[in-house]
């Protein structure tokens, strides 16, 4: 035998040298669900390890960010007041608006970035404004632009909308163009299906549709050719970064993706996937670590550059540790 595969997975550092898929602390995102008042700090049910916190006790949680490693965080609110015209995704006081006031002040380095959509302020928990029983695209964008520009106005350093509504990108866009927030990135949720993964995610940001589901904005899991379009269409309109979301599941969209555009490909690892993972180890099922570094380098090597996952702080640490990466 001539060609032995094995040969080069002989030892430790040899697999290291080889390795085609590597990992870096500074591609991670961590999310985290701010919510209104003082004194909070739940931990989610569906989500052990997660909590949801009010400003003044999200500074505990940043400094684990920090001293993790991780450089980056996603901001998504829980607003103590919900009404049809979603007031308090874009109110100069809504909470997002003072975390980001406060965080930035204490941690000046971390980058932010906020989630952009309406399904935590609606009354009804859709992402758009109502007309009937469906979402209005174009009021909607409106006020997803507006909500946007709310957040840069009070710091944000990235904005990502969520919402796939149609053609928010180019509204989002114009409306910080027109502000003067010009390099100020825009990264989309562009290939986003209405998934049965973020369940847990809607106790936590308290935002389940009091009617309905989300299948006329949200993309049928049966397409892939769909997504290709959405991400088409987002770079056209002047995305920065796109997204494929959930992670796990969608790894051939992932690698799609990073074959039609030159964008960098972000890959969100949803609040269902950390459940399953946190409910298997938990029963002695699975090893909590081993299964955290093996999807994450699945998620890289399908293509993904940057990665959200609610299992950030762990992932650098495993980094550290050299048991992935
Ligand atoms: C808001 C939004 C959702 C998630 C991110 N942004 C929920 C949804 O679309 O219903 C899901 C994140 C997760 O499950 O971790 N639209």
């Amino acid at each position: 035998m001539i060609k032995r595969p094995r040969r080069l997975r002989g030892s430790e550092g040899l697999r290291k040298m080889v390795r085609e898929t590597r990992m870096d602390k500074s591609s991670l995102i961590y999310p985290m669900f701010i919510k209104d008042g003082t004194g909070v700090r739940e931990e989610l049910m569906s989500m052990p390890g997660q909590y949801r916190c009010s400003v003044d006790q999200m500074y505990h949680e940043l400094q684990k960010v920090c001293d993790s490693g991780v450089g980056a965080v996603m901001l998504f609110g829980v607003p103590g007041h919900k009404d049809e015209a979603a007031s308090q995704a874009y109110a100069e006081d809504g909470v997002i608006q003072r975390a980001l006031k406060e965080a930035k002040k204490r941690f000046p380095d971390l980058y932010y970035i906020t989630d952009v959509c309406l399904c935590e302020y609606t009354s009804h928990g859709h992402c758009g404004m109502l007309c009937g029983q469906d979402v209005d695209n174009d009021r909607t964008i409106k006020v997803l632009a507006k909500t946007a520009l709310s957040h840069v106005q009070a710091g944000a350093d990235m904005v990502a909308p969520s919402d796939m509504m149609d053609g928010r990108i180019a509204e989002i866009r114009r409306v910080l163009d027109a502000n003067a927030y010009v390099n100020t990135p825009v990264m989309s949720y562009a290939v986003k299906y209405a998934s049965g993964f973020y369940e847990p995610f809607r106790d936590a940001a308290e935002s389940a549709p009091s009617f309905g589901d989300r299948k006329s904005y949200q993309m049928d899991y049966h397409n892939s050719r769909e997504g290709i379009k959405e991400v088409i269409l987002d770079e056209e309109e002047g995305a920065d970064i796109v997204m494929v979301k959930p992670a796990l599941s969608y790894l051939d969209m992932i690698a799609r993706v990073k074959e039609v555009t030159n964008l960098p490909v972000a890959a969100y690892s949803v609040s269902g996937e950390y459940a399953m993972i946190k409910a298997a180890a938990e029963k002695g099922w699975i090893d909590e670590a081993k299964i955290v570094c093996e999807t994450a380098a699945a998620v890289y090597r399908a293509g993904a550059q940057c990665y959200l996952t609610y299992y950030a702080k762990e992932l650098a640490g495993y980094m550290d540790e050299g048991r992935i990466g």
